[in-house]
């Protein structure tokens, strides 16, 4: 699947491949801005990629706030690089199609100043320990809005290179719903109390070294995760349902739910409220020493 869909091939000519490839670069970019000591002229050859590569996104209608985010990136670096870009590059900055673009919307890209914060750890403790997987919804209705704003929150997840490749298919519709978790092998017996339901995929498009090939899956499993937090912060109960599968079923799941081929399943989430007199498993954990493994 990576070997046919990742953009280890046909780099060139697909928007999404095209995606993966500019966050890559002008992430370089915003990365080196935000060392203590970026060096001086740093990113040259990555940053006639990225006009280059933008130039093309452009050309096959891609999106603006991409392109706003590339942008903001170039200014950021021409202002705090002032003295050290060389008279060429900055040459081939101002004259390039991405620099001499008038955009609609802002969209950040540079670097800020980091907001300080005093968190309680207790306070997340008891967040994440409140949360539990749920079996055993109540009748009340899920909000298509509320998965939405999950999802909303839960760009904000870190990916690799800030890569964002997820993507996400929200149900709220029974039937739907129905269907959807007929290709489910683990909801046998609370499938059909399910009042919102989320896909999780990922797109491998986004990605193209051989080492990479399981980073989806990573990136993958932290939005999921994210999500569900989401949701627990909005008082939603959920469960995750996992997406193991044979080949077959799962162009099977991809053709019914229109998911492309190119996106790898990473997990159902199924949501509801739960009953008032629901029963959750206990799950316990085992002890944290358990999970340091040099200790
Ligand atoms: C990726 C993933 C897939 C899961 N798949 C299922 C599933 O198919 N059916 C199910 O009832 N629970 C499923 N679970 C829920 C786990 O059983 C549950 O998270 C675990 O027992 C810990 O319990 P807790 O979530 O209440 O803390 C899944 C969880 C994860 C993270």
């Amino acid at each position: 699947m990576y070997v046919k869909h990742s953009a280890s091939i046909h780099q060139d000519n697909d928007k999404i491949k095209l995606e993966g490839r500019i966050c890559v670069l002008y992430h370089a970019i915003e990365k080196g801005l935000s060392l203590r000591e970026s060096q001086k002229g740093f990113g040259k050859e990555k940053i006639l990629k990225l006009l280059e590569l933008t130039k093309k996104y452009k050309a096959l209608q891609g999106d603006e706030e991409l392109l706003v985010t590339c942008k903001n990136v170039l200014l950021a670096y021409c202002a705090r690089q002032e003295k050290n870009i060389d008279a060429d590059l900055r040459q081939k900055i101002e004259n390039s199609e991405l620099f001499n673009m008038e955009f609609s919307e802002k969209v950040n890209g540079g670097v800020e100043s980091l907001t300080p914060n005093e968190l309680d750890f207790d306070l997340y403790r008891n967040f994440a320990l409140t949360r539990k997987s749920v079996r055993n919804f109540n009748k009340d209705e899920i909000e298509y809005s509320d998965l939405e704003d999950a999802i909303e929150v839960s760009r904000y997840t870190p990916s690799v290179c800030n890569r964002q490749p997820w993507n996400s298919y929200i149900y709220t519709n029974s039937g739907e719903i129905t269907e959807a978790l007929s290709f489910q092998n683990g909801n046998r017996g609370f499938g059909e109390q399910v009042k919102g339901l989320i896909v999780v995929t990922g797109e491998r498009k986004k990605f193209w070294h051989a080492i990479e090939r399981n980073q989806v899956y990573v990136d993958g499993g932290m939005f999921s995760m994210s999500i569900v937090y989401a949701l627990h912060a909005k008082n939603l109960s959920s469960c995750c349902l996992n997406l193991n599968m044979s080949a077959r079923k799962e162009e099977a799941l991809k053709s019914h739910l229109n998911i492309p081929a190119s996106e790898a399943l990473i997990m159902m989430i199924a949501v509801g409220k739960a009953a008032t007199d629901a029963q959750v498993a206990v799950s316990s954990r085992f002890s944290t020493n358990k999970f340091i493994g040099n200790k």
